[in-house]
């Protein structure tokens, strides 16, 4: 039978994806495609209902994005949010205006209950707008359902035919009765009945792997991180010894990591792993390279030909694994959304390796639902949950050249930081957190002696998609103690400062 699912079609707003994992999260299967979808695609995809998102144009403008009016004469239920909502009041005839007093931020509004969206909910209550432009007249058959002091339509409906149009985001927290909302439509109005649950998705997802693969031979690049960890989790529980992992320590890994993920992989998951001790052929490769790309891409090639050299050992294999998951998938096909790349991973794909298919066993989760297909398969909370480490690890947190004196410092240090963080009780509070060694000495003065020393940068950041973010206010006394013990514990440090700025406009990384 065909999974129940509502079909996101976006076009080019910033909540898309917020949307997407509001729906998912309320358990109905949701899928993002952009706006200039053909509409028999639409059509054939049988969904049980259809949300137009937010974008940043207006709908008169030249080349703004548009759909098929006939989308709306489907009998498939659809919601209009934002330019979505001013989208559907254009395509049936209604009017939309630039606002005398555009709306940003929680604004009161006035709900009718009649709406069978607003059932059951407080008639005055608070949204979240985001808008230049309104709904000015109605189209025929539609109706008025909700109004703010400078928005008299601030939603829209023609019951009738099952369409639905919000000024307002439902999707963001700050629109106090949003996730309601969103559930009416799904449930009310789509008739959908919940069908999205992880267990069953990871159970079928194993079944799936399991038939596609029958007795071929399995290779994942193993990097201890969360989506190659529960990618090859999958895939190991699919196929067992079928699976070969290859983790290649190249030596930047936090203090305990290598042998961290060695353990939990081959002793406790009883995996095939393969551990190839790099760190020396790492450290030569980027030795007396300052300039952070050129490290980056160093790394990145070397890893993929220390990958190839370990897979030409092991033999023939027939499927490669890769942890690919949603968003990279919805960003690299939607084309027109102001997307920021926020990680570039380490590997590419291989090329000297010959495999018939690659397997992608995430490629329809969002991040927190890998986490929690983690969890399924039993791999441990800290790992799950552990905050993004960048591919080339501690060799970008080192400013200018890398040695194994400076590596040295800085694991050391940011081992000390986390555990203080950790005995604070402050690491879920804090998205992510390490120690910079950052190229600059200093001056200090130890017992007697006059000291020219290393000085350590302690980042921390608060964020929810890493594109921007806020530095941590970590308190006084905890920050206290995490520079007494660097200075104590680590060789050769004299002096520890905390990065007080936002992103934009510094980066998180300082490299
Ligand atoms: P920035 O420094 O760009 O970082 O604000 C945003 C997020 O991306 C991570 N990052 C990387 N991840 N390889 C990666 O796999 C890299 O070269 C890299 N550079 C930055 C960074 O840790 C943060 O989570």
């Amino acid at each position: 039978m065909k999974q129940e699912s509502i079909l996101i079609l976006d076009f080019g707003g910033q909540y898309s994806q917020l949307i997407a994992r509001r729906v998912r999260d309320d358990h109905v299967y949701c899928t993002i495609l952009p706006w200039h979808t053909p509409l028999e695609k639409i059509r054939d995809a049988h969904v049980q209902g259809i949300i137009l998102t937010g974008g940043p144009n207006s709908v008169y403008a030249e080349h703004a994005p548009c759909c098929d009016a006939e989308l709306l004469s489907l009998g498939i239920p659809v919601l209009g949010i934002c330019y979505g909502a001013q989208l559907m009041t254009v395509l049936s005839g209604g009017t939309v205006i630039r606002s005398q007093q555009p709306e940003y931020g929680s604004v009161p509004i006035h709900l009718n209950k009649e709406s069978r969206l607003f059932s059951g909910l407080p008639e005055d209550t608070i949204c979240w707008m985001s808008h230049t432009d309104q709904i000015q007249s109605l189209p025929a058959g539609f109706q008025v359902t909700a109004q703010t002091q400078n928005c008299p339509i601030a939603a829209m409906e023609n019951s009738r035919r099952n369409l639905f149009a919000l000024q307002f985001h439902p999707e963001v927290l700050h629109t106090r009765e949003g996730k309601t909302i969103l559930h009416h439509f799904l449930y009310a109005i789509c008739g959908c009945s919940g069908t999205w649950k992880m267990d069953t998705f990871v159970q079928q997802s194993i079944d799936k792997i399991r038939s596609q693969i029958r007795s071929g031979r399995v290779l994942c690049a193993l990097s201890g991180g969360v989506d190659s960890s529960v990618a090859a989790a999958m895939v190991h529980q699919a196929v067992g010894d079928q699976l070969t992992c290859i983790f290649v320590d190249h030596g930047f890994l936090r203090k305990g990591e290598g042998d961290a993920v060695e353990q939990l992989f081959r002793d406790k998951f009883d995996m095939n792993l393969v551990r190839v001790n790099a760190q020396k052929r790492f450290l030569d490769a980027i030795s007396g390279i300052s300039d952070s790309e050129t490290k980056r891409k160093r790394i990145g090639e070397l890893f993929i030909r220390i990958f190839e050299e370990e897979a030409g050992r092991i033999g023939s294999v027939d499927y490669l694994v890769q942890g690919t998951i949603y968003p990279d998938v919805v960003e690299s096909g939607s084309g027109d959304a102001a997307v920021i790349k926020s990680h570039h991973n380490v590997a590419g794909l291989p090329e000297k390796i010959n495999f018939r298919a690659i397997i992608e066993p995430l490629r329809d989760l969002f991040k927190d639902e890998v986490r929690q297909a983690g969890i399924e398969l039993g791999l441990p909370r800290q790992m799950v949950w552990r905050q993004p480490f960048p591919g080339p690890g501690l060799a970008i947190r080192i400013m200018g050249d890398v040695t194994e004196e400076k590596l040295r410092i800085i694991s050391e240090a940011d081992a000390i930081f986390r555990d203080e963080i950790d005995k604070a009780g402050l690491a879920q509070d804090i998205n992510q957190y390490f120690a910079v060694l950052t190229g600059v000495r200093s001056v200090g003065v130890m017992g007697d002696e006059r000291t020219y020393d290393h000085v350590i940068a302690l980042r921390g950041v608060t964020t929810t998609d890493f594109m921007t973010a806020d530095w941590a206010r970590i308190p006084y006394d905890t920050l206290a103690g995490i520079s007494e013990r660097i200075i104590n514990e680590v060789r050769h440090v004299n002096r520890i400062v905390y990065d007080i700025t936002t992103k934009p406009p510094a980066t998180i990384e300082w490299e």
